[in-house]
């Protein structure tokens, strides 16, 4: 039997409000960004180039929304620099409706940050850990806030190295990143167990393969097919499809997760609550370890 579609879930449009998306200097981000800044949103972007970011900026001024556009140039694989973007955040916004995570960079060779913390780990889920977590209570005052998280659901639990989070021992880009997509599945299930009563919906999204930047350090065998893979994925406007109506209508119901448009069940064992309690003490043991 096929799976459920978008279509039947989803609630009213909202009007416009206040999104935040991370990534949003460039690719899936970027795109969504100039989507919802067209229709009214105020819009804060998240990255760390300048250029691309002024670039954002730039585009604001040419539709006449530069008061509604704002770039926080930020190294999200850091503890400090996510503390930094949410006290900004805070203190700018009171309320916010729409938290969507994008920012996403592929590594051959395992690299640590300046805090010591392995980097896809770091900017992939322990920056959405944070400000999921640290945007809740302006999230609670939305009328219909959402989180949505783009990465890759789906995944089984079995690509979590409980005792090797951080790849100490073999690393490979393609696996601390596949690794990273299903903590963010079970960040998912906390976060809309947690915030249910404040409303919250949290949606786990896949774009599938998508021409975009696809920002990363490649070794030469994927910078192949990464080459190969600007030339055969899909283009840009049609995975921003899916995503821009999770947005603009999200689910009614508390966690989805969406793989291409198409709707996964999120009782199964891939969405372990239990699971997803036990990534949430041992991200607090890590965040620990991280020097103020
Ligand atoms: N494209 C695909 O085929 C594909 C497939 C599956 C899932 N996804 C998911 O879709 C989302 C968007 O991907 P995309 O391909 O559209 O992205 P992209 O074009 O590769 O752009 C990545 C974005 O992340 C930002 N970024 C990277 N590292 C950062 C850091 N340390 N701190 C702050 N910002 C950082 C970049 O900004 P700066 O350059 O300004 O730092 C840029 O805005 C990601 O979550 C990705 O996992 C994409």
């Amino acid at each position: 039997m096929s799976q459920p579609t978008y279509a039947a879930q989803q609630t009213a449009a909202r009007g416009p409000g206040i999104l935040v998306v991370t990534g949003g200097t460039d690719g899936i981000g970027r795109a969504l960004a100039e989507r919802r800044l067209g229709l009214g949103d105020t819009v804060v972007i998240i990255g760390r180039a300048r250029e691309k970011g002024e670039a954002f900026l730039a585009h604001a001024r040419e539709i006449g929304a530069a008061d509604r556009a704002r770039l926080l140039r930020a190294d999200l694989g850091l503890v400090a620099e996510n503390r930094r973007v949410l006290d900004e955040l805070r203190g700018a916004f009171p309320v916010i409706d729409t938290l969507v995570f994008c920012a996403r960079h592929y590594r051959s060779d395992r690299a640590e940050t300046a805090e010591g913390v392995e980097e896809t780990f770091a900017h992939f889920y322990l920056s959405r850990y944070l400000l999921g977590h640290g945007l809740a209570d302006a999230l609670g005052r939305s009328a219909h806030p959402v989180v949505v998280n783009v990465a890759g659901p789906g995944a089984g639990l079995d690509v979590i190295r409980w005792d090797d989070l951080e790849f100490r021992d073999g690393y490979h880009g393609g696996a601390a990143l596949g690794q990273a997509g299903k903590l963010n599945d079970l960040l998912g299930v906390v976060s809309a167990e947690r915030y249910a009563d404040a409303g919250l919906r949290y949606v786990l999204v896949h774009p599938g393969a998508t021409v975009t930047s696809l920002s990363g350090q490649y070794d030469e065998a994927t910078r192949r097919h990464i080459e190969e893979m600007q030339r055969t994925a899909k283009p840009l406007a049609q995975a921003l499809e899916p995503i821009a109506a999770v947005v603009d209508r999200p689910p009614r119901q508390p966690l989805s997760a969406f793989v291409e448009g198409r709707e996964l069940d999120v009782r199964t064992g891939d969405f372990d609550a239990a699971a997803a309690r036990r990534l949430d003490e041992v991200t607090e043991v890590v965040l620990k370890k991280v020097p103020a």
